[in-house]
């Protein structure tokens, strides 16, 4: 069984999702969701699919090697579905290529610091950008620079929204994330 901890800050629509694709697989499993937020509505949603959910404290993740302790027990794969904090060199170092992000814009336009969430939309939308979509990528220790593995788009019309915008991008996560994880990790053997 290849093993994946999903890290989530907010609402965990993805790591839902993720759960559920690999729920009846027989080579791929979600463990366990961690999380640094107390109110983050993954919590809710760990307990409803039954899947174990801890949150943590910044000095456990970024000052001592609890969280990296866990990992190296715990996982074979670390996914980030709308995880915020930056991951620290030691867990990056631990886990090469094991560690995969979704961003929702295509990188490298609209990533780096301060670009999660609406921010991302929101400057999608400011730019006059005719397109914009996700990209699946390998986590190094700086924000949204690592490897790309797969990037999808979709297009922006004059009367979308930043929320019209957040939808669509939601629903390309929806579709492509679990699967490019699956055919990932499958290659990896
Ligand atoms: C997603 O858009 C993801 O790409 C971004 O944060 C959002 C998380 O949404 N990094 P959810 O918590 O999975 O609903």
């Amino acid at each position: 069984m290849n093993r994946i901890v999903i890290f989530a800050s907010g609402s965990g629509s993805n790591a839902e999702n993720i759960i559920q694709f690999f729920q009846n697989s027989e080579q791929i499993e979600v463990t366990h969701v961690l999380s640094n937020n107390p109110n983050a509505g993954v919590f809710d949603r760990c307990e409803r699919l039954d899947i174990p959910a801890s949150l943590f404290e910044k000095s456990s993740f970024k000052d001592d090697d609890t969280v990296l302790n866990f990992l190296l027990a715990e996982a074979d794969y670390i996914v980030l579905a709308g995880f915020l904090w930056k991951i620290p060199a030691a867990i990056v170092e631990a886990f090469p290529n094991k560690i995969v992000n979704i961003h929702p814009a295509l990188l490298p336009k609209f990533g780096g610091k301060g670009m999660y969430g609406m921010n991302v939309h929101k400057a999608v939308k400011t730019s006059g950008a005719k397109e914009t979509g996700i990209t699946i990528h390998y986590v190094n220790e700086h924000y949204d620079e690592g490897a790309i593995i797969f990037q999808a788009s979709t297009a922006v019309t004059e009367s979308d929204t930043p929320e019209s915008i957040a939808q669509k991008v939601h629903e390309l996560e929806y579709e492509h994330f679990p699967r490019v994880l699956e055919s990932l990790i499958l290659k990896n053997g």
